[in-house]
């Protein structure tokens, strides 16, 4: 069965579905980065307090989404638009998303796990998922979880903010489509800078 063209990719741009992912989740790490920078400079202040009881639940929804986005990635791959640019600039820019799309899997998974191994309690959606227990289950593999939660959280940012300096250069510099490709869908015109 073929799928209508303006829900799936094609070489010519991506398909609604592949930009609402993209896009929703790209408000959802922005929100998360507030989150997390409050938290690091103001832990119980006012806006801490208001901010960060939505850590979890959004960080759980790029979980989800995160995975259906890999899925549904795989599924247009063979269709949709081409890197642009030098092999190597290529193979760059392959690592850098399998990167992404990997952190943004692994980092609310060290999320929940931090929760389970520390025995904390862990709420989602308002369900209570794992309720808080009188002693760590593992106290050192809570403490490395943690500390590896924090840190690729960082790296991600990180990670993201490249990503965004990649697509204004293309945008910008290389004119080639790269970025019209996701807000405009097949709609944009792929035009080659010819570099
Ligand atoms: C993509 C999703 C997520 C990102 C980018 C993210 C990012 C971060 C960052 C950067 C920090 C460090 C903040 C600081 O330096 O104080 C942090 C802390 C934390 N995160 Fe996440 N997180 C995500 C998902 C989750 C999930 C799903 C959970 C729980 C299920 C979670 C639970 C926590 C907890 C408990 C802390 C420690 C807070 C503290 O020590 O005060 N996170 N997160």
């Amino acid at each position: 069965m073929s799928m209508p063209s303006r829900w799936a990719d094609n070489p010519h741009g991506y398909g609604l579905v592949s930009r609402a992912l993209h896009w929703g989740m790209a408000l959802m790490i922005l929100w998360q980065l507030l989150t997390a920078i409050v938290r690091a400079t103001a832990e119980h202040g006012a806006l801490d307090n208001v901010l960060w009881g939505t850590h979890v639940s959004v960080g759980f929804t790029i979980w989800w989404l995160a995975i259906l986005r890999g899925v549904w990635g795989l599924a247009n791959l063979s269709r949709r638009p081409a890197h642009e640019g030098h092999p190597l600039m290529r193979g760059a820019a392959t690592l850098g998303h399998v990167a992404l799309y990997a952190l943004l899997i692994l980092e609310p998974t060290l999320g929940m796990l931090r929760a389970f191994f520390k025995g904390r309690e862990l709420v989602i959606y308002g369900f209570p998922i794992l309720v808080r227990g009188d002693a760590p289950r593992n106290a050192v593999l809570g403490s490395f979880v943690s500390e590896a939660h924090e840190f690729l959280g960082w790296s991600l940012f990180v990670l993201i903010a490249g990503h965004i300096a990649m697509a204004l250069w293309h945008h910008l510099v290389r004119r080639d489509g790269t970025l019209r490709a996701m807000t405009h869908g097949s709609t944009a015109p792929r035009l080659r800078a010819g570099i």
